[in-house]
C-alpha cells in the first residue's frame, strides 16, 4: 500500500496534500516508471477521503506528465519523470561579509538618502496613480512617456545647456542602462573605444561583453589627454566625463573640448558625455555640455541616481537624430521601456519646481558636509594631503604624500570601520594613483564624517 500522511488540520487543500506527496515522490524516484499506482477507490478508503478527492490528485499529476493511464489497467509512473537535484550550498554566515553597525563608508555617488524627498514624491506618485488613464496602465513607448521627455528636452536645455528635441530623448534605467544600450548600437567584435583612466571598473566592464578593444587614455587636471587620442584604428566613440572627471574631478577645459570635437569630426567616431552629477557645483561658474556645442557629434547621458537617488533606477539618453530609430529598436527588444508610473511622476516632480528646489536643498547640505571633510583633512593631515576635484559632485579625492594605499594599509582602516576607495582600483595603468584615495561625503553626517576623519588619522599617522 501507499505511505500518504494526510493533515486535516493543515490548511492545504487535500488535493494538493496528496499530489505534492506524490509529486515529490515520483522526481526522486521513489516510485519509479512503470509503477502502477493503487486504484483511486482504494486509495481513497485508505485515506478516508472522497474518491474524487483522489481523482482530481491523479488527473494533476496525469495533466503534468508525471502519471499516465492505460486503459482498463489502471494508472502508472510515466517514464523520464524523475529528477535528482544536486542543491548548492547556501554559504554560511562565516562566508557572508559583515557589516559593522558604526562603519563610515566613503563610497562615492551615494546622495543623503535621507533626504529623498518622500513625502512629495509619494503625494505625486498617488496621484498620478489615481488620475491618469486608462492606458497608463498598458505597455509604454520604448523611448519613454512624452510627458517626461518633453518636460526634460526643457529642463536640460535650462540646467545643462543640452539642445534637443524630445524625440531625441530614451528614457533608460539609469545610466547603466544607457551604456549598455550604447555598446548594442555602436560596438561590433574588434571595434575600438576609449575611456578615460581612471575610470570606474564597471563601465569597463560593460563595455568589455562586446568583444571590443578598450584603449584607455589618461587624464590631468584639465580633463581628458586628448593629444594621447589614438588614431589607429580610430575608434568608435570616446567616452568622457567632462564636467566632472569619475573620479579625479578635473573640468576639461575650452581647448581641449574642442579638440577632441575636432578629433571626433576628423575620425568621424562619436563623444558619449557622462554628466552624473554636475548640478552640484559649489565653486566658479556652472561648466555647460559638450553636447551644446556639437549636438550632432554628442551622445549626452543623464542620470537621477545623484540628483534624486540610485533607487529610482532613472535615467536618459540624448541621441544625435540617426541614432533615435536604431537605439529605440534596442531599447524595447531589452525591455520594452522603463516603469510609465515612475517616469510620469518624475514629470510631475520636475513641472512643479520639486527637483529645482530639492537639488538646492542638497546643495546647501553637500557644501556643508564637504567644507567638512576638506577642513578635517586639513586639520589633521596638514601638508601631508592635496585636494583634488573638490568643486563639484558628491566627492572629492584626498592624496597622501606620505601614504601608499597598499593592501594593508587599507586593512588597518577597514579595522577602524572606516571604508575609502583607492584611486588605484579605478585606473589600469600600473604603479600610479597609489597615494590617492576617493572620499565620497554626500550621505555621511557632519559628525559621521569627523569620526571618519580621526579614525583615519589614528591609521595614517
Ligand atoms: C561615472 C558614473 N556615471 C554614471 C553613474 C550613474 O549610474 P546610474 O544612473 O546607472 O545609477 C555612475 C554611478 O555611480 C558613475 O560612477
Amino acid at each position: 500500500m501507499l505511505w500518504i500522511s494526510i493533515d486535516r488540520t493543515s490548511t492545504v487543500p487535500l488535493i494538493r496534500q496528496i499530489y505534492l506527496q506524490l509529486r515529490d515522490r515520483i522526481l526522486k524516484g521513489e516510485l519509479p516508471a512503470g509503477c502502477r499506482l493503487p486504484a483511486s477507490r482504494e486509495l481513497a478508503a485508505e485515506l478516508k477521503v472522497s474518491r474524487n478527492v483522489v481523482l482530481e490528485a491523479y488527473d494533476q499529476l496525469t495533466a503534468e506528465g508525471y502519471l499516465e493511464g492505460r486503459t482498463g489497467s489502471g494508472t502508472y509512473v510515466a517514464q523520464g519523470a524523475s529528477w535528482q537535484r544536486n542543491p548548492t550550498p547556501f554559504p554560511t554566515a562565516s562566508h557572508l561579509t559583515t557589516t559593522p553597525d558604526d562603519l563610515i563608508d566613503f563610497r562615492s555617488g551615494i546622495p543623503a538618502l535621507d533626504r529623498f524627498p518622500k513625502k512629495q514624491w509619494g503625494q505625486l506618485a498617488k496621484m498620478i496613480c489615481l488620475e491618469t488613464s486608462p492606458d497608463s496602465f498598458g505597455y509604454g513607448a520604448p523611448e519613454g512617456c512624452i510627458e517626461l521627455r518633453s518636460t526634460l528636452s526643457h529642463y536640460i536645455l535650462r540646467t545643462r545647456g543640452v539642445h534637443c528635441h524630445p524625440d531625441q530623448l530614451i528614457i533608460t534605467t539609469g545610466a547603466a542602462q544607457a551604456f549598455s544600450l550604447i555598446g548594442r548600437l555602436l560596438l561590433s567584435p574588434g571595434d575600438t573605444l576609449v575611456l578615460e583612466d581612471p575610470t570606474t571598473p564597471e563601465i569597463r566592464e560593460i563595455f568589455a561583453v562586446f568583444d571590443v578593444e578598450i584603449c584607455s587614455v589618461p587624464v590631468d587636471d584639465r580633463g581628458l589627454q586628448t593629444h594621447a587620442l589614438p588614431t589607429h584604428p580610430s575608434p568608435r566613440f570616446i567616452l568622457i566625463t567632462p564636467s566632472h572627471q569619475f573620479p579625479l574631478g578635473s573640468v576639461l577645459t575650452i581647448q581641449r573640448r574642442i579638440e577632441l570635437l575636432q578629433f571626433a569630426r576628423s575620425t568621424q567616431c562619436w563623444i558619449v558625455e557622462d554628466d552624473y552629477d554636475s548640478e552640484f557645483r559649489y565653486e566658479g561658474t556652472p561648466v555647460s555640455s559638450l553636447q551644446g556645442l556639437d549636438p550632432d557629434r554628442v551622445i549626452y547621458i543623464g542620470t537621477f541616481s545623484k540628483n534624486l537617488s540610485p533607487a529610482l533606477r532613472l535615467g536618459y539618453l540624448v541621441l544625435p537624430v540617426p541614432l533615435i530609430e536604431p537605439c529605440r529598436r534596442i531599447k524595447r527588444l531589452t525591455d520594452l521601456h522603463t516603469s510609465v508610473f515612475d517616469q510620469l511622476t518624475l514629470a510631475r516632480f520636475i513641472q512643479t519646481g520639486l527637483l529645482d528646489r530639492h537639488i538646492n536643498q542638497m546643495k546647501k547640505l553637500y557644501r556643508q558636509r564637504r567644507n567638512t571633510l576638506k577642513q578635517g583633512l586639513a586639520t589633521h593631515f596638514s601638508e601631508q594631503v592635496k585636494i583634488l576635484g573638490d568643486s563639484t559632485g558628491l566627492h572629492l579625492v584626498a592624496a597622501f604624500t606620505k601614504t601608499q594605499f597598499t593592501s594593508d594599509v587599507l586593512q588597518r582602516i577597514a579595522q577602524q570601520h572606516v571604508r575609502v576607495y583607492p584611486v588605484s582600483n579605478y585606473t589600469n595603468l600600473q604603479n600610479s594613483y597609489q597615494h590617492e584615495i576617493v572620499l565620497g561625503y554626500a550621505n555621511l553626517s557632519v559628525t559621521e564624517i569627523e569620526i571618519g576623519l580621526q579614525r583615519l588619522k589614528q591609521v595614517l599617522i
